[in-house]
């Protein structure tokens, strides 16, 4: 007999514990839930029409009536909640971004269709200017294209509150302008929408995974060649999403956001370590597009849906923004 000393081989065998599935559950740390996944869906002007999008398999943009019935499956599966994105027609697009807060817009008749349809399903906007830009920058541009802060902020305060207005449960701005926050929770707090929530896209980083979202809002041929380096975050960077959660939660942020997922776990654990407040992370286009690929192609196993979304739970989030959500919903209630 080989003598036992705790805490060492043979006295401790991890793979005991992995040998049978009742000990594996037992000791399973996270689960991932319905209650974790919010589902991105893409708005189009129209009537009974479904556009498919060519670099995200699977994602269609839907027309307002298509957007029905994909919330009442979606509040059928107990997804708690969507979050919109509408496409705005070219002509419709201008240099300061107006018709991001149209009373009568299409983000806000979408918001309003949902609600009336489904209250339970909570509705969360993206508050920022890139669909509604000629140029495709999240906010209003200087003659030299630089994104001005101060301007850009007034504007999205005018777009949280008609989001507001037209019964968004979430505004969730994802421009990346200087006290934006602040500014949207007084104008909330002022015009009486003490319960909308804001989820703030604090640390939202500069990156190239945003391709197919671009290409499925059109905001990708407005941008061209420019590129957002001067408001959203360098991928380098860690301290600077500590500072931005903390300017964000100070200026009245109800939720914290970290974009994008899976490359950017550390950003999330440091976060939620810190910070220990509601803390969303974005699986965004371009991490549904590449799994999807390669599922296609039959070079991975599905089974990677869940566990990237597992894994993002794990690291720290309580809740993901999905493209996958639908799908995984159904499974899990399967
Ligand atoms: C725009 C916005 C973007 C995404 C969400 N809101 C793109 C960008 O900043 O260029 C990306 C989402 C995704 O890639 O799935 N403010």
């Amino acid at each position: 007999m080989p003598q036992i000393v705790p805490g060492q081989f043979p006295g401790a065998r991890p793979r005991r514990m992995r040998r049978d599935e009742f000990s594996r559950r037992l000791m399973r740390e996270t689960v991932l839930t319905v209650d974790d996944l919010i589902q991105p869906l893409f708005v189009i002007e129209g009537q009974g029409r479904r556009e498919a999008v060519e670099s995200m398999p699977g994602v269609e943009r839907l027309t307002i009536d298509e957007l029905l019935r994909e919330g009442e499956e979606l509040a059928r599966l107990g997804v708690p909640a969507v979050a919109l994105f509408p496409v705005t027609a070219p002509e419709a697009k201008s240099l300061d971004g107006a018709a991001a807060y149209a009373p009568d817009g299409l983000a806000q008749r979408a918001v309003r269709a949902l609600k009336d349809a489904f209250p339970q399903l909570g509705v969360i906007t993206d508050v920022a200017l890139d669909p509604y830009t000629s140029h495709g920058q999240d906010g209003i541009v200087d003659a030299d294209g630089y994104v001005l802060n101060d301007e850009t902020v007034a504007v999205l305060v005018r777009q949280a509150l008609s989001h507001a207005e037209a019964g968004a449960d979430v505004v969730a701005p994802s421009d990346m302008m200087d006290g934006r926050i602040g500014a949207l929770r007084e104008a909330l707090e002022s015009n009486d929408f003490i319960h909308t929530r804001i989820l703030a896209y604090s640390a939202k980083y500069a990156s190239s995974y945003y391709g197919p979202f671009r290409d499925a809002v059109g905001s990708a041929g407005a941008l061209g060649k420019g590129n957002k380096y001067s408001y959203q975050m360098d991928p380098a960077n860690s301290d600077e999403a500590l500072r931005e959660v903390a300017l964000d939660l100070d200026e009245g942020a109800d939720m914290v956001m970290i974009k994008p997922g899976m490359p950017y776990l550390d950003i999330v654990r440091r976060v939620k370590e810190q910070f220990a407040v509601p803390t969303f992370v974005y699986q965004v286009s371009g991490e549904y597009a590449m799994q999807m690929a390669a599922i296609r192609n039959g070079w991975l196993s599905e089974a990677v849906i869940a566990e990237s979304l597992l894994c993002i739970k794990r690291a720290g989030a309580d809740g993901i923004l999905t493209y996958f959500a639908r799908r995984v919903a159904t499974a899990l209630r399967a």
